[in-house]
């Protein structure tokens, strides 16, 4: 049996936009919503877990899980700029207080991906005041991690939010899938960070840190590709990481591995097994990652914040988290501090400009009736979660 530290935080993990249903706020709605894009259909009512989210968290906790990551909406707690809404503030202060009821760690996060219409109408992460504006959403999210809260996650994965500040368009592709980073949005997320770890400082106790997409860099053994590996982790991973010593803990969200030759990322080979995302199977990822993480932040704490798979195989689902769990207790072996892992993700959800498709879910739900029902995955992962190991 491979046993985990006492109080290892077991859990799965969900963002608003992905779960909640209309959030006709955010930027992304607009985006979903515009004839012509790449996003191949709109959120609309999602699982609808900002009416359901009791009921949700009800389900982990039955299940055996004892932390539940969640973020609460920028755009829903401040629609208009400088308007606030209190119902909004005290809706997540709920969704707090139902985490305590269900004997769940609430790990809240202030910004995933979504920010509101008006932020990005002023200029998004490139505006002058980009940061201010966040330090003082921070401000307004006070109420919600006052108390009760023991963990906040500033800014979810800011290295995939830099490079999809760079564009889309194929001419500004690293390689494969990864566009370059805006290194001006990079230093701003980071500015933003900061401003919002300052305010947070203010509730004693609470750890604070950013979680960062980890892509499981390989180089190719062909000549040159050790150095283009290293040209193209610096400014899309590395960075995020070796910037942030100091920081109370670091969240590392880990799927698949990126091998790179001379000429870049290489598209996963036609003969390994791909999921729903196309992503290549790849359980050590999160392992690989949270490596990474400790050593290039000067070993500040690690959470698994986010691991899993698209699939619809639910068995292979069990497989890859199995996996995944190997990897990370072999490095709680190897001394590294490692604080929870929150599975991605609680509930089937939508993928961003993949729509639907790509089911991550523990938990499936009635696209008609929204009624949930847990995967096969959940009862296993329940389980190990009441063991406390595997
Ligand atoms: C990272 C993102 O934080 C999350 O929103 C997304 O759904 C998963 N990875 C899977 O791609």
């Amino acid at each position: 049996m491979l046993t985990f530290p006492d109080g290892f935080l077991w859990g799965a993990a969900t963002a608003a936009h992905q779960i909640e249903g209309n959030n006709v706020n955010s930027n992304w709605w607009v985006h979903e919503n515009e004839p012509g894009t790449t996003i191949v259909e709109p959120s609309g009512d999602a699982a609808d877990s900002y009416h359901r989210y009791r009921e949700d968290m009800k389900l982990l906790a039955d299940l055996g899980l004892n932390s539940y990551r969640f973020s609460i909406e920028w755009s829903r707690i401040e629609p208009e700029r400088g308007l606030v809404s209190r119902a909004s503030i005290d809706h997540y202060r709920r969704m707090v207080d139902a985490a305590h009821e269900f004997g769940i760690e609430p790990i809240v996060t202030l910004m995933h991906f979504t920010v509101p219409r008006w932020f990005e109408r002023d200029g998004f992460w490139r505006a002058p005041d980009a940061a201010d504006l966040f330090a003082r959403y921070t401000e307004l999210a006070l109420p919600v991690v006052a108390e009760g809260v023991n963990y906040v996650c500033t800014i979810n994965e800011p290295n995939i939010a830099a490079m999809l500040a760079g564009g889309e368009d194929a001419s500004n592709l690293v390689a494969y899938g990864l566009p370059k980073p805006d290194l001006a949005v990079a230093d701003a997320l980071l500015l933003s960070h900061q401003r919002s770890r300052e305010v947070l400082s203010q509730v004693s106790g609470l750890k604070t840190g950013w979680t960062v997409a980890t892509q499981a860099f390989e180089a190719a053994p062909e000549d040159g590709a050790a150095e283009k590996l290293k040209e193209i982790a610096d400014p899309a991973e590395n960075w995020y990481l070796e910037n942030i010593a100091g920081d109370d803990f670091v969240g590392v969200q880990a799927y698949t591995r990126n091998i790179v030759g001379p000429e870049g990322i290489r598209p996963p080979r036609p003969e390994v097994e791909k999921t729903l995302t196309e992503w290549e199977y790849f359980p050590p990822a999160a392992g690989i990652g949270v490596r990474a993480a400790w050593e290039l932040s000067g070993h500040v704490p690690v959470m698994v914040t986010e691991n899993g798979i698209a699939t619809q195989d639910d068995p292979r689902r069990i497989d890859y988290t199995r996996g995944a769990l190997e990897g990370l207790h072999a490095c709680i072996e190897d001394g590294i501090e490692l604080l929870g892992y929150q599975h991605w993700s609680a509930l089937d959800n939508y993928e961003w400009a993949s729509g639907y498709a790509p089911t991550f879910g523990l938990i499936a739900w009635d696209k008609e009736t929204f009624a949930r029902t847990p995967k096969p995955s959940a009862s296993w992962y329940g389980e190990v979660a009441r063991n406390n190991g595997l």
